[in-house]
């Protein structure tokens, strides 16, 4: 018995180790020279397809970079960029995105009611849940949860990943596919909305 509880501890004690590989912001600047050109020297993207990383929750970085590298997210701009990357280094990367500043953008006033009512509310009529349960009424996510801060991202952005998302064209939401359910259940008017509103949040 007490072995097995020794045993058990140990066990977990490791498995814990493993995922809580420490990031080192500073490390992580040296590392992003080739990163920049598209996602901003300060991690504040200037093109609209291309995500912003500033203020972004480590976990989901780190997730997003090793499906990047592994091809279950398929990112054909990025192809090949981190396959010289560790586990330590993508810890590190992540580190210093999520120690930036995120420059947020702003709403159109004609979307900004339909976009509210979705991300506040959901859809009764169609099983929508709201998207503050997960990522937060602010917008700012749940970094320990790898849930990811949307707030202040480009809309073009955020309509394609949903787009991808209920089109099967993104399928790294994990076993439960629980974005790809969400997106299944939004029409094309309802993305830009709350796309929009999402740009605009703060
Ligand atoms: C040529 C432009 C380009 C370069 C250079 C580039 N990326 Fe990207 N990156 C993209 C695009 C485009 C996407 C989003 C693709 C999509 O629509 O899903 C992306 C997505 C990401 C994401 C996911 C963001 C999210 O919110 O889910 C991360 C993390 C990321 N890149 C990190 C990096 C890192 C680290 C480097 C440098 C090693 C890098 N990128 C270099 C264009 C680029
Ligand atoms: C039950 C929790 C949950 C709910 C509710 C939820 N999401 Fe998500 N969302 C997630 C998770 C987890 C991910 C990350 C998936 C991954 O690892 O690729 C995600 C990812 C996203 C992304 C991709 C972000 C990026 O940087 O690429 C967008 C956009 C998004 N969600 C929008 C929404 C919207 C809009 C709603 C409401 C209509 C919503 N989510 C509701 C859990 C949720």
């Amino acid at each position: 018995m007490n072995k097995l509880l020794v045993s058990l501890v140990l066990s977990l004690g490791v498995a814990g180790s493993a995922h809580a590989l420490q990031g080192d912001a500073a490390a992580g600047q040296g590392k992003v020279a080739l990163c920049t050109a598209c996602h901003g020297a300060d991690g504040n993207s200037q093109m609209p397809n291309w995500p912003k990383l500033a203020g972004q929750g480590e976990r989901y970085l780190i997730k997003q970079m090793t499906d990047i590298k592994e091809g279950t997210r398929p990112v054909p701009e990025m192809t090949g960029m981190l396959d010289s990357f560790s586990e330590q280094d993508l810890a590190d990367i992540a580190a210093h995105f999520s120690s930036q500043t995120l420059a947020g953008g702003v709403a159109s006033p004609d979307l900004v009611e339909r976009g509210e009512a979705i991300y506040r509310g959901g859809d009764l009529a169609t099983g929508l849940p709201a998207c503050t349960g997960c990522h937060s009424p602010t917008g700012q996510g749940n970094a320990p949860a790898a849930y990811p801060h949307l707030a202040g991202q480009h809309a073009a952005y955020t309509v394609k990943q949903l787009t991808d998302f209920r089109e099967g064209d993104r399928t790294n939401d994990g076993d439960a596919t629980i974005m790809q359910t969400i997106a299944s259940r939004l029409s094309n008017k309802d993305i830009q909305a709350v796309a929009d509103y999402i740009q605009g949040l703060r």
